[in-house]
């Protein structure tokens, strides 16, 4: 008898818990009303008004567990950025980003797909999976967080009053979508307010920094004709008639266009690009999303696109 009133007891403050938990959850959205227009405050992620904080935020569907499934391997013997990466630090790099739309566009399953779209462009330029068979070469990503041998130290001259070098510093390749050079350290820290043209090693010792540059790149168009990687990927993006002639249209392909142009697009299915598209496809599955929710081949990728950067007239398409 006493037993069976313990478990009650236990059963009813379990129940109470979840409704605390729900009743939180609901509670944390503010609503309001500016000229017509519903916007919100969600929580701790999402503090500025905005339409997309009405929308869940990225911790109501992406758990630490899962973001320990997608980087399986990043603390193994193998990897080279052991204990710097985590899901902490994603999360408070996603706090600048979300009130502007960074996966909060959209409803659910195009929120999951932008973050596994964006994931898999940072697995994807940090795996040491290559020839690795535990575990599959896609659960390698988060492994680095600089580049290991630069064979430079990427200042260029031409920009020497605008974005000079430090002396002593160089800029290679660091962060969650590693950037390269001078200009693009330069132009990074000033839309985070950071000093990175001065310390530029700053992206190598701060996670959350490192994953705030990813998504300001992600975020940001590189030039002013072009969309950002996430207006082409959610749609928002309207293809003008000479994009449709290019075969760019909105979609995980058009987001490789803009990252990396032809040295991955324009060149039918290569290894280079199929990399990125498996790690999509890959996070897609591992956050329940599933990769049938990735669409037909010319909106996965961009075989058959034209670049928008060519690599030859634009010095600012870092590789
Ligand atoms: C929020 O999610 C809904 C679906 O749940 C979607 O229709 C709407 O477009 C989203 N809001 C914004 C601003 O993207
Ligand atoms: C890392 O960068 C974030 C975001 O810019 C900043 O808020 C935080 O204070 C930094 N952490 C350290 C230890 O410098
Ligand atoms: C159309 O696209 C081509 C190739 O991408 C480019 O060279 C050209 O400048 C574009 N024209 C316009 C009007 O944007």
């Amino acid at each position: 008898m006493k037993k069976i009133s313990i478990w009650f007891i236990l059963a009813l403050a379990l129940v109470n818990l979840a409704l605390v938990v729900n009743g939180d959850e609901s509670e944390t959205t503010i609503v309001k009303k500016v000229k017509g227009k519903k916007v919100c405050k969600r929580g701790w992620e999402c503090l500025e008004w905005s339409e997309y904080c009405c929308n869940q935020t990225i911790s109501d569907f992406f758990q630490p567990y899962q973001f320990e499934n997608l980087f399986s391997k990043r603390n193994s013997p193998v990897a080279h950025a052991v204990g710097f990466w985590d899901y902490q630090s994603f999360i408070m790099a996603s706090t600048s980003f979300q009130h502007l739309g960074f996966c909060t566009t959209g409803g659910k399953v195009m929120q999951m797909k932008e973050l596994a779209a964006f994931l898999a462009h940072v697995g994807c330029k940090t795996s040491c999976g290559y020839g690795v068979a535990t575990g599959g070469p896609l659960a390698y990503g988060l492994c680095y967080n600089k580049e290991m041998s630069p064979s430079e130290s990427y200042c260029d001259d031409f920009y020497k009053y605008t974005y000079p070098c430090a002396p002593g510093a160089e800029y290679y390749g660091r962060g969650a979508i590693p950037i390269y050079w001078n200009y693009n350290y330069g132009v990074t820290g000033e839309a985070l307010k950071e000093d990175l043209l001065n310390h530029p090693e700053y992206l190598e010792q701060n996670a959350t920094l490192a994953f705030k540059a990813a998504m300001w790149r992600w975020s940001t168009p590189i030039k002013k004709s072009q969309p950002s990687a996430h207006d082409a990927f959610v749609g928002n993006w309207k293809p003008t008639k000479n994009d449709t002639l290019s075969k760019r249209v909105p979609g995980f392909g058009t987001t490789m266009n803009i990252l990396y142009g032809d040295l991955v697009c324009g060149q039918g299915d290569i290894d280079g690009m199929n990399n990125f598209v498996s790690h999509y496809l890959y996070y897609l599955d591992l956050l329940g999303v599933g990769r049938e929710e990735a669409g037909p081949h010319e909106f996965l990728t961009c075989a058959e696109q034209v670049a928008f950067n060519p690599s030859s007239s634009s010095p600012s398409a870092s590789s």
